[in-house]
């Protein structure tokens, strides 16, 4: 296609019916803002960085896209044709056809865009709006066809007439438009509705009486045009969004058991063969491998797994983890942990900051904080690196082969050699050569026959009363 494609989101608007003191462009659909998923959409079909129209909360929407996009400011919410008007300056030169769309409309595909722009080109309209048929069309513009079935107008729900409310075809907020023309005709826009509003939608009307075509794609999937103004859409196009990620992996090859309960992220990738039970919820740029269990209820966000790994109602935060590893129940794996292949990290142990080798093994009940752990190391039960000395955080160095006994205390910043063994109960404050034994804690006394010295006693104090 040789035209130029330009795109425009509008996020200007209060998201009143929201109830809320974030933009609603901002409330997350599958662990993602709603906007990130319009701005991707509109940059698969768009030439040019898309632009964003901000007003409302405008800073912490700007915050959130940075330079991905350009912005156009609307200072008050004076309708969605006045929000485009504010793009003008913008892109007052730009030739080609723009794409609108609203920001509240994550689930629209850039390959429904890419056919809309098709559609503007090939049949030369000045207007293509995409429209869908839905059995609740409450709140939507609907869709005015004349006897011949062609585009006429689009008539708000609060303008229309109680027979115009009975259409099921509805406006989705997703227009394509010849940019200079579309510029012209918002100049006579007025705002004499029921909300006083200076609707994109009249601009329909008043290209195709300036003799323009104008004309309508029906989105083959309804679904895809689906608005969130409030807190149960949100909660219903966030369902839609999960089982169409869910499947996307299924189709891979991933076994997801019951998709309605797992909560994937749109950048989350998962090799073939793994198995996720439900109640698992995976986050950002996280990446699992093949033949995975995920047993329910694991948080995993930003992090790496290798192929084979168990996984069970654990959470794991920016982490790595090798093949073969199992982790949990109830482990916590805070940012910065490296795990390797083969590890068991058991239940309720927290690791920080740490690298921890192949073939280790942290069994229960542990903490290991800014620690180096080699390979084959035993980590006893309640075990704990101490890290902080209360103003700053050292580093423990445990070499390969070493055997750390329960309950020890490993007081940073210290080292245990390869193959060193470490008693039971000791705390350890200094270095401990390879192959030695620590034994840092009191000797053992036993006092024979105390119980029954103790009980003569008492009976002694009772008889002198
Ligand atoms: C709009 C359409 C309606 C369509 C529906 C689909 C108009 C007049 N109506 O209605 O035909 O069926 O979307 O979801 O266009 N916005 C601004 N500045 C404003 C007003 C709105 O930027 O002054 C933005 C909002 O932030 C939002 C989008 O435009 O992202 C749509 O606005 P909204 O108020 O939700 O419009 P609807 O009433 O849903
Ligand atoms: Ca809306």
């Amino acid at each position: 296609m040789e035209t130029h494609v330009f795109s425009i989101i509008l996020a200007a608007g209060e998201g009143t019916r929201m109830r809320s003191k974030k933009p609603k462009v901002l409330h997350q659909i599958c662990g993602c803002p709603i906007i990130e998923y319009v701005v991707r959409a509109a940059c698969e079909v768009s030439d040019d960085l898309p632009v964003v129209v901000v007003g409302h909360k405008s800073e912490e929407i700007k915050q959130y896209l940075g330079e991905r996009v350009r912005y156009a400011y609307q200072p008050q919410p004076l309708g969605t044709g006045h929000a485009v008007m504010m793009a003008k300056s913008v892109l007052k030169d730009a030739a080609g056809y723009v794409v609108i769309l609203a920001g509240d409309v994550p689930l629209i595909r850039g390959s429904t865009l890419q056919q809309m722009v098709q559609h503007a080109v090939l049949g030369g309209y000045g207007a293509v709006v995409l429209s869908a048929v839905v059995d609740d069309p409450t709140g939507y513009g609907r869709i005015i066809r004349n006897e011949r079935g062609d585009l006429e107008r689009i008539v708000e729900h609060k303008d229309a007439t109680e027979e115009q409310q009975q259409i099921k075809e509805i406006n989705s907020s997703v227009y394509c438009f010849d940019t200079q023309l579309l510029f012209s005709c918002l100049d006579k826009l007025d705002n004499r509705n029921s909300q006083g509003e200076y609707y994109l939608t009249d601009v329909i009307e008043i290209m195709r009486r300036q003799g323009a075509k104008v004309g309508v794609l029906m989105a083959q999937d309804a679904d895809e045009v689906l608005g969130i103004n409030n807190r149960i859409q949100l909660a219903e196009v966030d369902r839609k969004m999960r089982l169409r990620i869910n499947k996307a992996h299924m189709e891979k090859g991933v076994t997801i058991v019951d998709p309605e309960h797992t909560y994937i992220g749109p950048d989350v990738v998962i090799g073939c063969d793994t198995v996720i039970y439900p109640g698992n919820v995976l986050e950002g740029n996280t990446a699992i491998g093949e033949d995975c269990v995920l047993y329910p209820n694991n948080r995993i966000v930003n992090s790496t797994i290798g192929n084979g790994v168990q996984l069970q109602a654990s959470v794991i935060l920016d982490s790595c983890i090798g093949d073969a590893t199992t982790v949990g129940p109830y482990a916590y794996l805070r940012p910065g942990s490296v795990i390797g292949s083969g590890v068991r990290i058991g239940d309720f142990v927290e690791i920080k900051n740490s690298i921890v080798g192949d073939g280790t093994k942290v069994s229960h009940l542990t903490y290991v904080g800014d620690a180096e752990v080699g390979k084959d190391v035993n980590v006893g039960c309640g075990v704990v690196f101490v890290n902080y000395d209360g103003v700053k955080k050292h580093k423990t160095v445990v070499e390969d082969k070493a055997f750390i006994g329960c309950n020890v205390n490993l007081v940073a910043p210290v080292r245990v050699g390869q193959q060193a063994y470490i008693a039971a109960g000791s705390t350890i404050t200094e270095d401990v050569p390879a192959k030695a034994l620590a034994i840092a804690r009191e000797r053992q006394i036993n006092k024979e026959g105390w119980v029954e010295r103790r009980q003569q006693k008492m009976q002694d104090a009772q008889s002198h009363k």
